[in-house]
């Protein structure tokens, strides 16, 4: 295989401030590395210090790190005892500076609608919901399926099912009633959760029509639990469905729930991410691991003190929003900010106004989220006083640097580090990510591994490469995080994380690190076009792309190529007020070729009204590729797209694109 080449080239160097450092966890790059040198050297006692420090453990573990990449087995507190509720709610009412502190903030998308609970009342709402979960029938070890939006129930259901260590399996709510279904059906969910609806935009979506479509082909369901969001009454049509409210009625208002005593090794929750092939993967972590890699990644990345007010904007539908939404942020007794709606609406300025009105200190979200907000200009974040932050943070995609510096700049007002965070669903908790008062960072880059993980690039031949040289990002060693499998599937499990590259953990990324050391993610692999023997990272080049001052958006495809291999194809969303004309995609090329060389000299460029994105924002490159190579016919499934119509509109002008 030919060798990755990574050409864009980020010299910006940003210092942490100093500011902070003084009260930051870890506040010098020299300390930092004395702590990851020592995780490595002594990985049991590293894990065992976090473990005692951070978690209440009913019983400490016999064995604290075993794995075993071939079989594969991994196991972190073998033996302990625990559970995540306790440590997530229980313990921090005995502490007098937390028991009446809010543990969630809940603001709806209309003003009116907000909602704040101390983690005394998050205790007894949790304790309610347990209660109701087991007159109906859950016990240890079923799974029960939450198709909720942000709101503060949808935290308390996940955190009621670990209590009487049910293993809960959220399903996203912008999902459709098929990919539910498929998410039920998998995980033979006895329980369902949801709710009458949600705002988004200003309109009322509906959940609950969804979730009784979804059910009806689903016998495992005994009882589908609806709550309500809008306050008005529900009609009920499956006969499984019963209203939360009336549930909740038959309870006394200090309803007690004992929770259950889980070993380390008992599964937590059970999460669906796509695969590049057939159907979603129901990823599971485990209860010990999972919660101590949380709570020490929120403490460490995020710099997480008492008083600060966190916001992470990502669905708890997804690993983003478990881990640094619910876990890691409880487990640690933090105040959690949630916001129901979207970003644009009202106006652009939505999210700004809300860091002023709450109080944020730290904001946590998408590089899609950053573009999005970019686009709209620098009007919308100078309207507001944005001082209380004083971290932010990206995840899910790489981040183009002048996106990033955007961020930096227009948000952060150069004062707050950002921390590109590299991770997965499957690895439960940040991976690859600067700690923000000690290490520099570079626009673009998620910088150095975390204390405990070692990543190495790998080329195809299993060795490793070079500095600079792109490969295939693995990993090592096990941490605790890591998944331990694909709930009823072990054979896929092993097949796509540990085949590839015996004796690693494969991550599907391409990457490279630097002479500094830091490491430069370049996106899934099969991302990666691969012109005349040079790989290009689609990243780098969509990256270089929205530089130009007319680009909003940018992808980049490959297509078959018959001199080249494979040739560049790149989807153009225009900035208001730039017109589709020639001569600016004579400019467009001419600029690639002065970014990144003529190596990367686009093919074609299509002036495109929007692109096809899940509705989680990660770009439908599978489709853009069909399109591209004018194979029109099987565009697969765009159901999970938030715009399906766009699709159409990409058909016609690159039927009419010469
Ligand atoms: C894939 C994992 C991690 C929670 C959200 C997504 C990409 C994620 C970064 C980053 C570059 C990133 C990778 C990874 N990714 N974060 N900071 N820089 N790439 O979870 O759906 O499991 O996706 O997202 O390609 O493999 P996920």
């Amino acid at each position: 295989m030919a060798e990755l080449t990574s050409l864009l080239k980020e010299g910006r160097i940003f210092y942490p401030p100093q500011e902070g450092k003084d009260q930051a966890y870890i506040s010098s790059r020299y300390k930092y590395k004395q702590i990851y040198q020592y995780s490595l050297d002594d990985p049991d006692e590293f894990w065992a210090e976090r473990a005692k420090e951070l978690i209440t453990w009913f019983k400490y573990w016999d064995r604290t790190c075993y794995w075993d990449f071939y079989k594969p087995e991994i196991k972190f507190f073998e033996g302990g005892k625990l559970n995540a509720c306790f440590n997530c709610v229980d313990r921090h009412l005995d502490n007098p500076a937390i028991k009446n502190k809010a543990a969630i903030i809940w603001q709806g998308e209309p003003d009116r609608d907000t909602k704040v609970y101390t983690y005394h009342m998050l205790h007894s709402e949790i304790c309610k919901f347990a209660k109701i979960l087991k007159n109906l029938g859950v016990e240890k070890g079923d799974r029960v399926t939450i198709y909720l939006p942000t709101m503060p129930e949808a935290v308390a259901a996940m955190l009621a099912c670990a209590r009487i260590g049910a293993i809960h399996s959220v399903v996203f709510g912008g999902f459709s009633s098929e990919a539910l279904k498929v998410r039920i059906l998998d995980a033979q969910a006895k329980v369902v959760i949801t709710c009458d609806g949600t705002y988004r935009g200003g309109r009322r979506i509906t959940l609950l029509d969804r979730a009784e479509e979804a059910i009806r082909d689903c016998d495992c369901v005994e009882h589908c639990i609806v709550l309500n969001r809008f306050g008005d009454p529900i009609e009920l049509k499956d006969n499984r469905c019963i209203l939360y409210d009336d549930l909740k009625k038959d309870l006394s208002v200090a309803e007690y729930c004992e929770y259950e005593v889980m070993d380390a090794e008992d599964p937590l929750f059970i999460l669906y991410t796509s695969g590049t092939t057939g159907k979603p993967k129901g990823v599971y972590h485990t209860t010990g691991g999972y919660l101590v890699y949380a709570a020490h990644t929120t403490q460490w990345v995020f710099d997480l003190k008492p008083d600060d007010i966190y916001w992470c904007t990502a669905d708890i539908g997804w690993i983003t929003g478990h881990s640094y939404v619910v876990y890691g942020p409880l487990a640690l007794g933090a105040t959690v900010f949630m916001y129901e709606g979207v970003p644009t609406y009202p106006n652009p300025g939505r999210w700004w106004e809300l860091v002023d009105r709450y109080g944020i200190t730290i904001l946590y979200t998408a590089p899609t989220a950053i573009r999005v907000l970019m686009r709209e200009g620098d009007q919308w974040p100078k309207k507001y006083n944005l001082s209380s932050l004083r971290i932010l943070g990206t995840v899910g995609e790489p981040i183009n640097p002048e996106a990033w510096v955007w961020f930096y700049v227009n948000v952060g007002r150069k004062r707050c580090p950002v921390v590109d965070t590299w991770w997965q669903t499957e690895t439960g908790g940040h991976m690859i990510a600067p700690i923000p008062f000690a290490v520099p960072q570079k626009p673009g880059s998620a910088t150095y591994p975390l204390p405990g993980v070692e990543p190495v690039i790998l080329r195809a031949d299993g060795t490793e490469a070079d500095i600079n040289e792109g490969g295939h990002l693995c990993i090592k060693r096990a941490w605790p995080g890591m998944a331990r499998g694909v709930w009823g599937d072990e054979k896929r499990f092993k097949e796509v994380y540990f085949s590839r590259f015996p004796g690693y953990y494969y991550t599907g990324d391409g990457a490279r690190k630097d002479e500094d050391g830091y490491f430069w993610i370049m996106g899934r692999l099969d991302d990666v076009i691969n012109v005349s023997g040079h790989r290009l990272g689609t990243m780098e080049l969509e990256s270089a792309f929205v530089e130009h001052p007319a680009v909003a958006e940018a992808a980049v495809v490959g297509f078959p190529h018959d001199i080249k291999g494979e040739g560049i194809f790149a989807y153009i969303v225009l900035k208001e007020g730039f017109d589709p004309t020639s001569e600016l995609k004579k400019e467009l090329v001419s600029h690639i070729r002065k970014v990144i060389g003529p190596i990367a000299t686009p093919d074609f460029i299509l002036f495109a009204p929007g692109l096809p994105k899940t509705r989680s924002g990660k770009i439908m490159r599978r489709i853009l590729r069909k399109i591209a190579a004018q194979q029109f016919e099987d565009l697969g499934d765009t159901s999970t797209l938030a715009e399906p119509e766009v699709v159409e509109k990409l058909v016609d002008l690159r039927k009419n694109l010469k």
